[in-house]
């Protein structure tokens, strides 16, 4: 992936596409997910934490209605003659994210003025680090201060929210938006998804001597394909026979009389989401007394509930999580929907190298393409750059 803009190059290269200056140039990060997948439908826990990835939007509102939208990485941009008549079939590619957000807005009752807007992001596509709800929440976050909208943290979750499940055709949670809006350096962030609120947990995993490796597997996933929307499925189907509002309601100690009243399939789908929840507190209660270095055995046990209860890893990313482990990871697991994606790896400073040679030999052995391997670390939410 080429180096990302400078806040300043960008507004440059704004000024010589669209012949005037932007307004300002806004960022979102992209994220990773620390613990607690697929559990936020469910209205359970989740702990991701913001990257140091980031989509970066440079906007200036237009006298008319015409919408401009141009990114630095692809040639499919979009120009259209009013703003205020946004549908699903004008969207192409990622242009979809930032129409999706004007949508939501409009269906909230804003005026949608005319945009110039240059997108430029180094969250990689398609990796399962959420580089859609980047492109969204710069978006929202430049649009919330351009119009004055008012727009508070609940209200962007559920507007984003609203922008994928009924624009993009995404029935996505709301872990990603909510990450990349509120996100911190050193810190996950804890989300109970039943409230929205929102707790800043320190995670610092380079003064404990380790890197959080992130392993992009180069295949492909949309969660507006089946596979997503059918493990939600599941878990709808399995609080109904429980006759609980949602899994969040679900406890460990239910699970035996659970297995009574399930059928096989649905029965481990409820144990995947059941276990996680738990997991993500064990998590947080051993980072607090014991620091990042000890949560390595509580992501493996969440991939092998994600790979053998809920089904949602594939070869490449089991491949990933077993190499990265031997070679010397405390912890790894996939991370973000599933059926592709990135895993991420937990790994002493002294052990990355090996780590990486050790993924990137596997796959090579097995015949998959190159995988992708950089660290990340705990980072800002979205801002105003410029
Ligand atoms: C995707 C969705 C999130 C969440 C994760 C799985 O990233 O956007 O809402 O459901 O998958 O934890």
């Amino acid at each position: 992936m080429t180096a990302p803009l400078g806040t300043g190059e960008l507004a440059a290269l704004f000024r010589g596409t669209f012949g005037a200056a932007p307004d300002g140039v806004w960022q979102a990060p992209g994220r990773v997910n620390l613990i607690g997948e697929h559990t936020d439908y469910n209205e359970g826990f989740v702990l991701p934490f913001a990257i140091d990835r980031t989509a970066r939007v440079a906007v200036r509102v237009r006298p008319d209605s015409t919408l401009r939208l141009l990114s630095t990485f692809g040639n499919q941009g979009l120009t259209t003659a009013d703003a205020g008549a946004l549908n699903r079939a004008t969207a192409r590619g990622w242009t979809k994210y930032p129409l999706g957000v004007l949508w939501a807005l409009q269906q909230r009752g804003l005026p949608v003025p005319g945009l110039d807007l240059l997108l430029d992001s180094d969250v990689p596509r398609g990796a399962g680090l959420a580089s859609s709800h980047a492109i969204e929440c710069a978006v929202i976050t430049a649009l919330n201060e351009l119009t004055a909208a008012g727009l508070g943290f609940e209200d962007m979750v559920l507007a984003t929210r609203r922008a994928e499940n009924e624009f993009v055709g995404a029935p996505t949670g709301i872990m990603d938006q909510s990450a990349s809006l509120r996100g911190s350096p050193g810190h996950a962030v804890f989300l109970d998804c039943r409230d929205q609120s929102i707790r800043l947990v320190p995670f610092d995993a380079s003064r404990a001597g380790l890197q959080m490796l992130v392993i992009d597997t180069k295949v492909s996933h949309s969660h507006a394909g089946g596979g997503y929307a059918a493990r939600r499925a599941s878990c709808e189907l399995g609080a109904e026979v429980l006759g609980v509002a949602s899994l969040r309601d679900v406890g460990l100690e239910d699970l035996d009389e659970a297995g009574g009243l399930l059928d096989e399939e649905t029965f481990r789908r409820v144990r995947h989401v059941v276990t996680e929840n738990d997991r993500v507190l064990q998590t947080i209660e051993l980072l607090r007394s014991a620091g990042p270095q000890s949560i390595g055995p509580l992501l493996d046990a969440s991939h092998a509930s994600m790979r053998d209860d809920f089904e949602i890893s594939c070869p490449e990313l089991d491949l990933a999580v077993e190499a990265a482990r031997s070679a010397g990871a405390l912890g790894a697991h996939m991370t973000g929907g599933g059926f592709g994606g990135s895993a991420i790896a937990l790994t002493p400073v002294g052990a990355v190298r090996q780590v990486r040679t050790a993924v990137e030999r596997s796959f090579a052995q097995a015949g998959y393409a190159a995988p992708d391997v950089f660290s990340v670390r705990p980072a800002a939410g979205a801002m105003r750059l410029a």
